[in-house]
């Protein structure tokens, strides 16, 4: 796994539309990537921009009634914003209006047709205005674009056309020799499959009186060049191609060019043979990943089932969306999105499993140990055997992300956190606690500790607000965990503070509603075991601070501490409490609800009140001296 150098490119949307879920999947995978290969030591580059020029875009900005450049304008911001609230790190953002960008095409252009590598001729023939691409009679699918199905229109007339079709034999040895260059396998299968039939050249131009948004051709200014032809080119250009010949040559070639299966033909067909013309060296790898489908359906604006990404961190938060996304796709295939699918993942895989272990490990060192690391006494065979299955698990993920199969690492990791919680219900460090064992207890936390020092800095680049919380509560330092060895034990300093723990993931209440066989609501509420009572966590909480919420007559929003963890909770009793006589009252909350948004406002728990028929609203308090932080049973 020694890569000296990373550079990931994710493909550059169009600004026709706002991002959704599949535009946010694409940029966390390269983001999670380019994370790993930081940590690990890479000279690591990623970039990722918009596509803005082409039919698509002109015909969005005239139904918005905008130019095409104020179209362009705004929608570039959602993309910016989304990537700003996801924790994108990318290195760079092109945008394909930019003189950096739209001057080198022009120079390659340029050049090809000066090598008579592009020349003009008479067209008649086929274009989908979706996929922005030419066809023949040949290529329809009953009448329709070969690509999305969709219709196609009919067109003639004078362009310039590159010499596509000259390079199959060469492209066909190229994709042969180097398995790596397309991935999934099954994916190169599919455009050697492709290059089966003969390659036509490549239309590159539009005439200005059909399309007029787009790059002049240098050498005929009646057109612009395809939109395509434009787009690929910002992989190069934006590192320095022409212009910074170091740094181009530093980063060049791209490590992978990670794109979905939409997109497999112009980035294993066109794109090789654009470099190959120009005389650049091709990239590593095109690695095409399949299409999350809402259910089982493509997700379409037409059906209304697009998943917006800025939905889903309202609801879950940013780490959840990130660690869903990239546990759920296994690399290549289609997966499916459900809220059910997601609420049942984030309940097992970070409530239950990782935010548990978490708060015993925090709870036991702070209750038994003075909140500090202990030392290990000499380990026994219990905790050799949760250490090599922690480490095996490491190696797994390091594994699994060279492969491309981020599902499999993260399925590893999950699976030494189950290790690391059995290994705790097996050692009892309570009973130790009661017993006096101490020595024991030690080993036995100091261990647990450490197979979340080693599970959190591998999970850093899918969940990094999330883990650093968690890293903090167990004394490691801020920011990313540089250079830390992941395959080594023993990196907790004994005697470090740790801190109480903050609850991670709050559990998801379960979304099924009893209902009858009818489909109506039972009318008699069904008894509750005494298991599902104890899934609501009830703790005492203090009002740190209290204030209105501004045009809400009914709500406050508070400041409680909850044990040393400080939460903001807002509350439907303005009409019944000022806010200046609960600073220092000790209240009842539900601490492990889902966060809300009550106007605008973030709410992380309920207040406990009783309310009767007189519309009288008390707060529920505990009835003697007790720490917040307490729990309600
Ligand atoms: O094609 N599932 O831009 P685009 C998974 N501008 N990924 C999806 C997806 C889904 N349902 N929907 C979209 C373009 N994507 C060109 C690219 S590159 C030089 C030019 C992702 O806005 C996936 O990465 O249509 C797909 O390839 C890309 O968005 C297409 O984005
Ligand atoms: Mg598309």
């Amino acid at each position: 796994m020694k890569r000296t150098k990373f550079y990931i490119t994710t493909p550059i949307y169009y600004v026709n539309d706002k991002p959704h879920i599949g535009h946010a999947y694409t940029t966390i995978l390269a983001d999670v990537l380019a994370r790993f290969h930081r940590l690990f030591g890479a000279d690591t580059w990623f970039l990722t921009g918009t596509d803005e020029h082409g039919q698509k875009v002109q015909r969005a900005a005239e139904q918005a009634s905008m130019t095409p450049q104020q179209q362009a304008d705004t929608t570039v911001v959602r993309f910016q914003e989304l990537w700003n609230r996801l924790g994108i790190t990318h290195d760079d953002f092109i945008r394909t209006t930019e003189a950096r960008h739209t001057q080198v095409v022009q120079e390659i252009l340029k050049d090809l047709y000066d090598r008579d590598e592009i020349y003009r001729a008479e067209y008649d023939g086929w274009y989908c205005v979706s996929d922005e691409r030419f066809f023949t009679e040949k290529d329809l699918v009953e009448g329709n674009c070969p690509e999305c199905g969709r219709g196609v229109e009919k067109v003639r007339e004078a362009n310039y056309f590159f010499r596509m079709g000259k390079y199959q034999e060469w492209l066909i040895q190229y994709i042969e020799q180097h398995p790596q260059f397309i991935q999934p396998d099954f994916r190169r299968n599919e455009t050697l499959g492709f290059l089966r039939k003969p390659l036509q050249d490549l239309c590159i131009s539009r005439p200005k009186s059909r399309l007029s948004w787009g790059i002049e051709l240098p050498f005929d200014t009646e057109f612009v060049t395809y939109v395509w032809f434009d787009a690929l080119v910002n992989y190069i250009s934006a590192i320095g191609y022409r212009r910074d010949e170091a740094r181009f040559n530093r980063l060049w070639p791209a490590t992978y060019h990670l794109i979905g299966k939409d997109i497999l033909t112009t980035h294993t067909v066109y794109w090789p043979i654009m470099l190959k013309a120009a005389g650049v060296a091709m990239p590593e790898t095109i690695f095409a990943h399949g299409w999350w489908l809402s259910g089982q359906t493509k997700m379409s604006k037409s059906l209304g089932n697009v998943v917006n990404p800025m939905d889903m961190i309202d609801r879950y938060g940013v780490d959840a969306f990130r660690y869903f996304l990239m546990a759920e796709m296994s690399l290549g295939q289609d997966a499916s999105f459900t809220p059910e699918g997601f609420e049942a993942r984030y309940n097992s895989d970070l409530a239950n499993d990782l935010g548990n272990l978490l708060s015993r490990v925090a709870k036991m060192i702070e209750t038994h140990l003075g909140r500090k690391l202990p030392a290990p006494g000499e380990l026994q065979d219990v905790d050799i055997a949760l250490r090599d299955s922690v480490i095996s698990a490491a190696h797994e993920t390091i594994a699994a992300v060279e492969r491309m199969r981020l599902d499999q690492g993260l399925a590893a990791l999950v699976g030494a956190v189950g290790e690391a919680n059995r290994y705790i219900e097996k050692n009892q460090p309570w009973t130790l606690a009661k017993k006096g064992d101490i020595a024991r207890l030690q080993t036995v936390m100091y261990c647990s500790a450490e197979a979340l020092r080693i599970i959190s800095g591998l999970l850093y680049p899918v969940m990094p607000l999330k883990m650093a919380e968690l890293r903090k509560t167990i004394g490691l330092p801020d920011g990313p965990p540089s250079k830390e060895q992941f395959t080594a034990w023993g990196g907790l300093i004994p005697g470090t503070e740790t801190a109480p723990a903050p609850i991670l993931f709050p559990k998801l209440q379960e979304r099924k509603e009893p209902t009858t066989a009818d489909g109506a609501k039972p009318t008699e509420k069904p008894a509750r075991t005494f298991e599902e009572f104890k899934k609501v966590e009830l703790r005492v909480a203090k009002v740190l601070e209290a204030e209105r919420v501004p045009k809400s007559e009914k709500l406050l929003k508070l400041q409680v501490d909850i044990g040393g963890e400080r939460r903001q909770i807002v509350a439907g009793i303005a009409q019944h409490h000022r806010p200046e006589d609960l600073v220092g009252t000790m209240v009842v909350v539900v601490a492990n609800l889902a966060p809300a948004k009550l106007m605008g406002q973030e709410s992380r728990g309920m207040l406990l009140a009783a309310s009767d028929q007189s519309g009288a609203l008390v707060l529920i308090r505990p009835a003697g001296e007790i720490e917040s932080g307490a729990t309600v049973k």
